[in-house]
């Protein structure tokens, strides 16, 4: 159904009809307003302004059709909604005091031009994700931690009309026939969207901000993700061109993490990224990037991931990076690995340095390669040379609580070992993860090959630190 043909259901066959003025819940109206009403009672002015926007919202789509408005800025709009919204008033005879017309145009111009009642979520950044389930409930993540926040949506109408704005502004919509869409705010921010009848609980939005300045080296270090020798560590893996896995948790700071090793490719270098929604914003010059795409409503014109990864490789990259492998793409990877694309970035879904290889070998069995085990394990131990593990903590840090490498294949298991581990000593009465980063003592087999490539690596770098809780106590 369309956005003009819900508000029209809304509105009934005849908006003249609305009594005006009154302040009459229209429960009955819409199966959608029954539900979100049934959990919270709306005040007097919530449903006043919910009638006055769907009014407006009609008149506002009319307009746009009839004078093709596309190229109007933020103000220009601005003054159009405000020019309607008072002629609606007007229309309905409602008598506004001069405070309650102002809260009724802020709201508008919020829901209109701005993402509603959520505006204000997305400006805050100290707030890194914002998941609304339905109109009643959102949810925040504040400093790692998830809470549920005070802010709510007038209706499930509201809702829906944000989450038109938000899939119409890169020319996708969203109903009964296409219900998930995937878009992106414009400052980055990652949008997901699902609405009923695949969700059961009204329309869901999950927002990923972006921070607006990438998280550079320096800020993981600050933030306590990563210490200086395991950054210099890295930065020299990546430079002196080893292929590396970063491997994580879901929301662990895979793609941030992905982004900071990015970075440390030489300016010179041609890079190509491939991301299912662009994410990675690298600084330097030469940069490709590339975007798969997903299927029409009738199931046609899917680019996946895989098809780039395999373009990728006719367009002479020096490094090939990948937002994530959990398809056949893995595959193509690791035979890219290992037929002179070295150097190259990806991240994977996995909870332990060990797990990401035995992921990654279900991935390649799933692309539908008839190899046998074995031979996988030997694509896997030859492409991959190293391996960043990074974990949320129950506290809502984010910390690399691995850097390991591959070290080949020993008998038939792929054998890793760790350069440096966070290790966790407990947690403090208030919940905050207690430990220290430290190297384990081993030099790492491409030891001689960072010194050759002239990255500065010393040995002192793999020195293990002592537990400073330890040292405290002494
Ligand atoms: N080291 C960090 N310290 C604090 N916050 C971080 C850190 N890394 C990432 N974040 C924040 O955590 C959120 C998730 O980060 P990111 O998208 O990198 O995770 P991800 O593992 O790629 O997630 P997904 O599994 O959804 O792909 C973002 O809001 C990001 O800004
Ligand atoms: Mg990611």
């Amino acid at each position: 159904m369309s956005l003009l043909d819900r508000v029209q259901k809304q509105q009934g066959p005849d908006p003249s009809a609305v009594p005006d003025g009154s302040y009459v819940p229209q429960a009955g109206n819409s199966p959608a307003r029954q539900s979100s009403s049934a959990t919270r009672t709306r005040t007097p002015f919530e449903l006043q302004a919910e009638r006055v926007k769907n009014r407006l919202q009609a008149r506002l789509i009319e307009q746009t059709a009839a004078e093709d408005s596309g190229d109007e800025d933020r103000e220009q709009r601005a003054a159009r909604i405000t020019e309607a919204l008072n002629a609606v008033v007007a229309e309905m005879g409602l008598s506004l005091t001069k405070p309650e017309k102002q809260r009724m145009l802020d709201s508008v111009l919020n829901d209109f031009l701005g993402l509603g009642p959520i505006e204000a979520l997305i400006g805050d950044p100290t707030i890194t994700e914002i998941m609304v389930n339905g109109p009643d409930q959102i949810f925040v993540e504040h400093k790692g931690k998830l809470t549920l926040s005070t802010v709510q949506f007038e209706s499930e109408d509201q809702l829906r009309r944000v989450i038109d704005r938000i899939v119409s502004t890169i020319g996708r919509r969203i109903d009964e026939g296409s219900p998930m869409v995937d878009a992106r705010l414009k400052d980055g921010s990652r949008v997901n969207v699902i609405i009923p009848p695949l969700s059961l609980n009204g329309p869901i939005l999950t927002i990923r901000k972006f921070s607006k300045d990438p998280y550079k080296i320096t800020d993981l270090i600050k933030f306590g993700t990563i210490t200086d020798p395991m950054a210099q560590f890295v930065k020299a893996c990546v430079r002196s061109r080893l292929n590396m896995l970063v491997s994580g948790g879901t929301g662990s700071g895979k793609t941030t993490t992905l982004n900071v090793l990015s970075s440390f490719i030489p300016e010179e270098e041609r890079v190509v990224t491939v991301e299912d929604a662009a994410e990675l914003q690298l600084n330097q010059e030469h940069v490709v990037t590339l975007e798969s795409r997903p299927a029409t409503v009738e199931g046609r014109g899917r680019i996946a991931i895989r098809d780039l990864v395999v373009n990728a490789l006719r367009m002479r990259p020096d490094r090939i990076v990948v937002g994530e492998c959990r398809g056949g793409e893995a595959l193509d990877m690791l035979q890219a690995m290992n037929t002179g694309h070295d150097g190259s970035l990806t991240t994977i879904h996995a909870n332990s340095p060990r797990d990401s290889l035995n992921r990654l070998e279900t991935l390649v069995l799933m692309a539908g390669a008839e190899l046998p085990s074995r031979a996988i394990r030997e694509q896997i131990s030859s492409a991959i040379n190293v391996i960043v593990q990074q974990s949320r903590l129950r506290d809502g840090t984010r910390k690399i609580i691995a850097v390991s490498e591959v070290l080949g294949l020993h008998g038939d298991q792929v054998k890793v070992q760790d350069i440096f581990v966070f290790k966790q000593t407990g947690v403090s009465e208030d919940g905050k993860v207690q430990g220290y980063f430290t190297a384990t003592g081993i030099i790492p087999k491409y030891f001689d090959h960072l010194q050759s490539s002239g990255e500065g690596v010393t040995k002192e770098l793999f020195t293990p630190s002592p537990d400073p809780a330890a040292q405290g106590g002494k």
